[in-house]
């Protein structure tokens, strides 16, 4: 690679999970995510592994991941707090307001954010939004309520489809199915957010907005910028 060659998204991914490490305090558990982005930053953990206790995971892939590494994955019923829990987004706005879900972890996710402290977002710079809403937005839903949350959905100008995987609907590590919404603009995070966790059969709603980012590592062809919120 040439020193004018662009670094490429996995390449920047690599860059924001290592610099995560420096938020994981020596001798304490940290929070861990899910998708492409934290996979990097489970490979980084990896080599201070010895100076922590261990992670408390936000999905079975992720567990699966720090097992095989040797990282000790604790219960998130065991644990009272975390000083930091580290993960990506789907899109990030320019308050911390973020779409999660894309891996479809978004509940446990957002259970163990709750317990944390701190919330470090990692992320590519394709994910900085100045508005939500662009990508699907992510629901974790009670099968028997989803053709209602749907049209709950179409009454605020959303379009929402099941996922499916392997052509049957996909179903989380919560035995729950998940809606993609498109055509969203969400202006008013934290109220979307109340009000769709409020509908009956919504699991989780992918804005995570009361639990945002306190601090975003992006990484961009510049390197990796720390934005604070
Ligand atoms: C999983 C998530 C992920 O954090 C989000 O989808 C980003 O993933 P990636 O780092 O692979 O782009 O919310 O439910």
């Amino acid at each position: 690679m040439t020193a004018s060659t662009p670094l490429s998204q996995d390449e920047l991914k690599t860059l924001v999970g290592q610099a995560a490490l420096q938020y994981v305090v020596p001798g304490e558990l940290v929070g861990v995510g899910t998708g492409s982005t934290v996979n990097k930053f489970i490979e980084a953990l990896a080599s201070i592994k010895d100076s922590i206790r261990g992670a408390v995971s936000s999905s079975e892939a992720s567990t699966v991941r720090l097992k095989a590494l040797g990282i000790p994955v604790l219960d998130a019923n065991q644990v009272r707090s975390l000083s930091v829990y580290i993960d990506g987004a789907d899109e990030i706005d320019g308050r911390g307001y973020m779409v999660k879900g894309g891996g479809a972890a978004l509940t446990r996710e957002k259970i163990v954010a709750a317990l944390a402290h701190n919330f470090v977002c990692i992320a590519d710079e394709s994910k900085r939004v100045d508005v939500l809403g662009a990508f699907p937005l992510p629901v974790e839903v009670i099968p028997m309520a989803a053709a209602h949350i749907a049209r709950r959905f179409e009454l605020l100008g959303g379009q929402a489809t099941l996922r499916l995987k392997d052509g049957r609907p996909l179903v989380t590590d919560n035995g729950q199915h998940i809606l993609d919404v498109r055509g969203l603009r969400i202006t008013d995070p934290l109220a979307l957010e109340s009000e769709v966790n409020q509908w009956p059969g919504v699991v989780t709603v992918g804005v995570f907005a009361h639990h945002k980012a306190s601090v975003c590592l992006l990484g961009t062809r510049q390197g990796v910028k720390t934005l604070t919120y």
